[in-house]
């Protein structure tokens, strides 16, 4: 039987929640990857942007794994700007690495009051310069709601993440060495963008395996209503063109992509109920990335996208601990603790040796 065996990897970029959901999901992140990066949007608009929340966050996750290698970033928002030399100092002596922005109003939990348009004005502008001056990682969630360009008029949700392209443009140009993850990248336009920077810029983009499957037809109708919620995320899954060119880009070998699941969960009345973005993907999360891989004929290049290119980026050795996964069919459950689960009830053909 077909298997393969590579080090075990590191998502950079999921979302772990809190509490008795957080005891609930870690063991499929941890069964899964050796670390990774915790989003801190946590459920009832806690955000952790502070000091204190971000290293008690921490120690709840070393808690419950202790060998887990968790990168938990500060989320940028209004109380935290406005003092980036010391905050980015503070920030240093604890070791956090990552700073991460979700603009608001566009997916769950954002930065109140904050959009991308705000990374033009001070005190934000401030703080670029502190983190591209110290090499700490901006992880930036890439989408805009509205377009100055057009007075202002929305911008559809299958285009907020091409639209933003210039965002990340103007940073490029006025932080060249500012170290930049673009989450959750599923626009071609984004991938071709970032695919065709020169080699000195510090960026990278994470995919995650929903974008490279679900189309934005089976999330929307025409009039760009969600009709299966299940199935809806941020960034929105995009078209045919697009995920080809996301699938393309994880099979690259290009050490600017890789692995991050932006596994989310929601409670399944939620989820139906008020239509929450975010997508449980943890419990099959490696078993998809294979299975793309093995599609397009580059089963050599799953352990530098899953397991080695993250780690590089984020100045960690790649894990030593294995994992195998066992061409093996599977059915996948449809719900855990009443969190649906991405592909859920689905038979995937690869599994992971327990
Ligand atoms: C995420 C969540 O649920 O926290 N949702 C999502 O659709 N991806 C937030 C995020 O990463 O944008
Ligand atoms: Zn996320």
């Amino acid at each position: 039987m077909k298997r393969i065996t590579i080090r075990k990897g590191f998502d950079a970029h999921m979302h772990l929640r809190d509490g008795v959901m957080m005891s609930d999901v870690l063991p499929f992140t941890t069964n899964q990857f050796a670390g990774g990066v915790a989003m801190g949007n946590l459920p009832g608009n806690e955000v952790l942007d502070s000091f204190e929340k971000n290293l008690a966050y921490l120690e709840k996750i070393k808690a419950l794994a202790p060998s887990f290698n968790a990168v938990v970033p500060l989320m940028v928002t209004r109380e935290l700007l406005g003092r980036a030399s010391y905050i980015v100092k503070t920030a240093l002596k604890h070791g956090i690495k990552v700073f991460k922005f979700i603009p608001a109003g566009l997916t769950t939990n954002g930065a109140e009051g904050l959009t991308l348009y705000d990374l033009y004005t001070n005190p934000f502008t401030e703080l670029l310069e502190e983190l591209e001056e110290n090499g700490i990682i901006f992880s930036c969630h890439f989408e805009v709601g509205t377009s100055r360009i057009h007075d202002d008029a929305p911008v559809q949700m299958l285009w907020q993440e091409q639209e933003a392209i210039r965002f990340l443009q103007y940073l490029l140009e006025v932080y060249p060495k500012l170290k930049i993850v673009v989450e959750h990248a599923s626009s071609y336009a984004m991938i071709y963008f970032i695919e065709k920077l020169p080699e000195k810029y510090q960026v990278a983009a994470t995919l995650t395996p929903h974008h490279a499957i679900v189309n934005y037809w089976d999330v929307c109708n025409p009039d760009g209503n969600i009709y299966e919620p299940l199935k809806y995320c941020k960034p929105v899954a995009k078209q045919e063109q697009d995920i080809n060119v996301v699938k393309l880009a994880m099979c690259s070998g290009n050490p600017r992509f890789f692995a991050g699941t932006d596994s989310a969960p929601h409670l399944y009345g939620i989820k139906l109920s008020q239509k929450s973005a975010g997508i449980f993907s943890a419990p099959v999360a490696m078993q998809t990335y294979t299975e793309i891989f093995e599609q397009l004929g580059r089963m050599e290049y799953l352990e530098n996208f899953t397991s080695v290119f993250g780690p590089q980026f984020y100045g960690f050795q790649p894990s030593d601990e294995k994992i195998t996964l066992v061409k093996e069919q599977e059915r996948v459950a449809s719900s855990l603790y009443d969190i649906p689960v991405f592909r859920g009830g689905d038979v995937i053909p690869w599994s992971i040796i327990k």
